[in-house]
């Protein structure tokens, strides 16, 4: 595992589109792993400037999403369908039909689930899966107590995660679904490359505990540490508890696979 921080949100979400561009451009037809949340809103941003000033092409990109609400149809604006199409799919050159997110209302949930893994595998597996991290310590909605070599399949959700989650339901927690379709810790561990990115304060300890903690089912988070290809992009404040910083610069600043990453000023600069 890698650690990289940035001065601030803006850098650290600039870092991650530029790694998802760069796999983009070197395998255009790349299967890449989504995630959703307010964390990923200015990485969308940026893949979405880069596409309209670079050329960035995702017309042979292939997606999947990790995980989707039980319950609540594609069209209602609470979907992560919704989601994905508003702030990335509707803004990039990628067709549709290559999008993909679990099944939230099929009307045979576990059927659903084997189909979303055979999906994956068909598609020869997610070359890069992009992860942010709950307040719970969750990866895709896998809370605590979560299998480490989990599948996808329906999820219980925490009342931490329902709290985190209200601002997208008007603020009230009791509005967030109960259960939601999650790729599981093993589906994501099945992944190529692994890039999670955590911003802000409010991410500090959980964020600590993933990266430098012991491995546990209680913080599903902490199951990248088990990857032998994943990087962890944090801003100052979500770096705050981390023991080991002098040496995570340290890489960022020496090492030659961040050299092209090392100069943060590129052309996108939408909020
Ligand atoms: C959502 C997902 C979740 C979020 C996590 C952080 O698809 O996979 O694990 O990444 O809950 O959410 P935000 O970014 O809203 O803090």
């Amino acid at each position: 595992m890698e650690v990289i921080i940035r001065p601030n949100v803006e850098q650290a979400s600039e870092l991650t589109a530029r790694l998802i561009a760069a796999r983009l451009r070197s395998k255009p037809d790349l299967v890449l792993g989504l995630a959703t949340g307010r964390t990923m809103e200015r990485v969308y941003n940026r893949l979405a400037d880069t596409h309209r000033n670079e050329g960035l092409d995702f017309s042979c990109c292939r997606t999947f999403n990790l995980d989707e609400y039980i319950g609540i149809p594609p069209e209602d604006e609470h979907s992560y369908r919704y989601y994905m199409n508003h702030h990335l799919f509707s803004r990039i050159n990628i067709d549709l039909a290559n999008t993909h997110l679990p099944e939230g209302m099929a009307a045979d949930l576990h059927a659903g689930a084997v189909r979303y893994e055979h999906l994956i595998r068909e598609a020869g597996g997610i070359d890069l899966q992009l992860l942010g991290i709950g307040e719970a310590g969750h990866i895709g909605f896998n809370e605590p107590l979560s299998a480490l070599r989990s599948r996808t399949r329906e999820k219980a959700l925490t009342p931490v995660t329902r709290q985190q989650n209200a601002g997208m339901f008007g603020g009230d927690p009791d509005k967030v679904p109960k259960r939601a379709l999650t790729m599981g810790v093993g589906t994501i561990l099945d992944s190529r490359e692994l890039l999670l990115l955590a911003t802000g304060e409010a991410k500090a300890s959980i964020l600590a505990k993933a990266v430098e903690g012991p491995i546990t089912a209680m913080i599903s988070a902490s199951a990248i540490q088990l990857h032998p290809n994943c990087k962890v992009i944090v801003d100052e404040q979500a770096a705050r508890e981390l023991k080991e910083r002098d040496y995570y610069d340290w890489i960022f600043h020496n090492e030659p696979e961040w050299r092209e990453f090392r100069d943060l000023t590129s052309v996108s600069r939408s909020p």
